[in-house]
């Protein structure tokens, strides 16, 4: 979608009031990318920057109207006739108050106001903080008694069912049940939460956006998740009580080196890995040994490279900067892939420093200025009246 220049409020908004405002924020993810949907462990918490919804009922029954302020596009929809259409962003919203119908709960005209902060593209996860900003602020609403993890729940699978990306649970649920200044150690399976305090003494979180979208990585996520599933059904013949990739470890893995093709033992290499470093990291935090929690996201960012082979030139070109720069203790590439930003643990003082020798040594590679974004870890979806 193109942001427009035009910004006049169009005629169904003239005399908007509105009851409450929710803010949706993004994601960053620490480590455990492409866990999620094979039942694994992710370590993601949500940051400063939110999509801001401004709601209100409009004392109808069906009608709703929804303007974004950033794009300065605005769209209708009737209630009982929902269904999807050619705008993907109409989509996040309209899968939304379906997956909010089919559980039963019914939410009656409303209007409301988007205007975003988050880079669309950037792998911060701006469409789960749209989904589910709507379904909190429907919520809210109208009563609709829909828990956190429900929430989380049913904009995932908006996004399954009208945007056609089969992801993973991550990003809903960071999105909403973050708390300040923690990580959530989500279990992907049982969606048990463990909060870990975000202890990184004297260093900062810097996200380093490639500028590359990677809004056309939807096919090849997909075709992703469906090897991880290949693996698996071949893993299973073998082994009944192997679900997911989650069920198996590296040494078992090994036993199908010869009969499983090489990109599925590749991509099952990968995660199970992946898995294992989520919880490594864990510990690393723990004992405040960022040196070591820095190594383990380097090691992801070569599994996602070479085993899992999401990763680009341009992302692989911002993590090798860091490895000759002392102060980065840590860098990979942050969320589906294919673009989007890298995720660098940097000691404090060196920020400024840093961002000025990654810009312009990608400048002269790309072309492009790299956009530099500190962040921390911020409280999920809440809303102020
Ligand atoms: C995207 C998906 C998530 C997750 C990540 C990769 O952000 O929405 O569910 O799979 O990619 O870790």
């Amino acid at each position: 979608m193109k942001r427009t220049m035009e910004n006049t409020i169009p005629e169904k908004f003239r005399d908007f009031k509105s009851k409450f405002t929710v803010y949706a924020p993004g994601r960053i993810n620490l480590i455990g990318e492409h866990t999620d949907y094979n039942n694994g462990f992710v370590l993601p918490t949500a940051i400063d920057k939110t999509i801001k919804l401004q709601f209100a009922s409009n004392s109808t029954p069906y009608s709703c109207n929804i303007y974004s302020k950033t794009y300065g596009k605005s769209f209708s929809f009737d209630l009982r006739k929902i269904s999807r259409r050619e705008e993907q962003w109409e989509n996040y919203i309209l899968g939304v108050v379906n997956e909010i119908q089919k559980r039963g709960k019914y939410p009656e005209g409303f209007d409301c106001i988007i205007e975003s902060d988050l880079p669309v593209g950037a792998g911060i996860s701006s469409s789960a903080a749209l989904e589910s900003g709507i379904a909190f602020g429907l919520n809210e609403l109208f009563d609709l008694d829909l828990s956190r993890q429900t929430i989380a729940e049913l904009s995932r699978d908006a996004e399954h069912n009208y945007v056609g990306t089969k992801c993973g649970i991550m990003d809903q649920y960071a999105s909403v049940l973050s708390k300040e200044g923690h990580l959530i150690l989500l279990d992907c399976r049982s969606l048990e939460a463990t909060y870990i305090p975000a202890n990184f003494k004297h260093h900062k979180l810097l996200l380093l956006n490639t500028m590359v979208s990677h809004s056309l990585a939807t096919s090849e996520y997909n075709t992703r998740r469906k090897e991880c599933e290949e693996a698996v059904n071949h893993i299973n013949q073998r082994y009944p009580e192997v679900r997911s990739l989650r069920d198996i470890n590296l040494k078992r893995l090994v036993e199908f080196r010869d009969s499983l093709p090489e990109v599925l033992y590749k991509r099952a290499h990968f995660v199970i890995s992946e898995n294992d470093r989520v919880l490594k990291a864990v510990e690393a935090i723990r004992r405040e040994d960022l040196g070591q929690f820095g190594l383990l996201m380097y090691d992801s960012h070569k599994g996602l490279r070479d085993n899992y082979e999401v990763s680009c030139k341009e992302l692989d070109f911002l993590v090798d900067l860091t490895t000759d720069y002392e102060p980065v203790k840590g860098a990979r590439m942050m969320g589906g892939g294919f673009g989007g930003c890298t995720i660098n643990l940097i000691e404090e003082n060196a920020v400024e420093d840093f961002i000025k020798i990654a810009s312009e040594a990608y400048q002269k590679e790309f072309n492009v200025k790299p956009e530099a974004i500190v962040v921390s870890p911020e409280k999920g979806t809440h809303l102020r009246k």
